[in-house]
């Protein structure tokens, strides 16, 4: 087996898993390069519209396909114009003429894998970009959704931001609820501290919690007062977000590198004629005035990767802590297994 050593970091990463990394309709007619668990991946499509993942490294010399063009489903290296089709098969090698083929005929002498491409198992569903991170299982599970959810995406609206804190802050980050009226105070007015009530369920590899945030007024909570919320997390990246009214928030978090996260975010808005329209609202709005808050705060916090040892929980951090044991447990789990085959590790 042989190895790139382009996979800083890996271990640390969670395997055998689907992330969203990348919102589908990016990927149109030019190829697109983006940087995934410390691994270049170029998406494209082939002849028939099916989305490739593939590492973005080409064969020959190393040149960034994501930087080239797709010619008739196939992706053409910008530097040589050596071509490959979807199947990740070399399909063209022009500085050998016509003739040449990967698979060793004519003038090329060369085995057709090591100019194959190495590709990842990639869906695309509900206008997102899935890509399975680890060995390939013989059965793949079925991607990560949630009930409820708009089937369509004429109330939607999707964006990309990427915050440079490591994975695990990015989603602890993203299960915090109380510290909104401290992290975001300019636009959280109103809103109180106390966390009550509080709960937190896993079942399998989700996890679930809702909740208000309220003002202690030193009574039980009434059922109306305060602000609820409802959050739900397919481990490891996978969320839907419901902070009261009608919009609901998916994201999908996916590790840049070690040091780097990727957030795809959408809002739902099933209102008609405006709803698209509010949904691209909110989610500007949240990634301009709100996410950065996030993460200044993970930014700075200490140390840069956390973990169940380098924090104090206290119960309103609950939906954190289960996060961090299903992390350890995974982590462990991969340690100690076998070495695992990993798409980069071929070719
Ligand atoms: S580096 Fe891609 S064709 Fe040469
Ligand atoms: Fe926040």
């Amino acid at each position: 087996m042989q190895r790139h050593g382009i996979e800083e970091g890996r271990g640390a990463f969670v395997e055998g898993a689907w992330y969203i990394i990348a919102d589908a309709s990016g990927v149109g007619k030019r190829p697109v390069t983006v940087e995934r668990f410390g691994t270049r991946i170029v998406l494209f499509r082939d002849e028939r519209g099916a989305l490739v993942a593939a590492r973005a490294r080409c064969p020959h010399r190393g040149a960034d396909l994501g930087l080239g063009r797709v010619v008739g489903g196939a992706i053409e290296c910008p530097y040589h114009g050596f071509r490959f089709a979807g199947d990740g098969r070399c399909v063209a090698i022009p500085c050998e003429g016509r003739a040449a083929r990967a698979e060793g005929e004519g003038r090329a002498r060369w085995a057709g894998d090591a100019l194959a491409l190495t590709r990842f198992e990639v869906r695309e569903h509900r206008g997102l970009v899935w890509l399975w991170w680890g060995e390939r299982p013989a059965e793949l599970p079925p991607l990560p959704w949630f009930e409820g959810l708009p089937t369509d995406q004429r109330h939607a609206h999707t964006a990309t931001m990427q915050w440079d804190v490591p994975f695990a802050r990015a989603m602890e980050g993203m299960l915090d609820i109380h510290h909104l009226p401290f992290a975001h105070r300019p636009w959280a007015v109103g809103v109180g501290a106390l966390l009550d009530p509080y709960e937190v369920r896993v079942e399998g590899d989700t996890i679930h919690s809702e909740g208000v945030l309220r003002h202690d007024d030193g009574k039980p909570w009434d059922g109306r007062q305060g602000w609820k919320f409802a959050l739900e997390v397919r481990f490891p990246g996978v969320l839907r977000l419901w902070f009261g009214g009608s919009m609901v928030g998916v994201a999908g978090c996916a590790p840049i590198d070690a040091e780097r996260t990727a957030v795809v975010g959408r809002y739902y808005v099933p209102v008609p004629v405006i709803g698209r329209a509010l949904a691209w609202l909110g989610l500007s709005l949240e990634f301009l005035l709100i996410q950065p808050g996030d993460e200044r705060m993970l930014a700075s916090s200490e140390p840069r990767d956390a973990d169940l040892e380098a924090c104090r929980f206290v119960r309103a951090d609950a939906a954190i802590l289960a996060w961090h044991k299903m992390r350890r447990t995974r982590l462990k789990a991969q340690r100690a297994g076998e070495p695992r085959r990993l798409p980069v590790d071929a070719a």
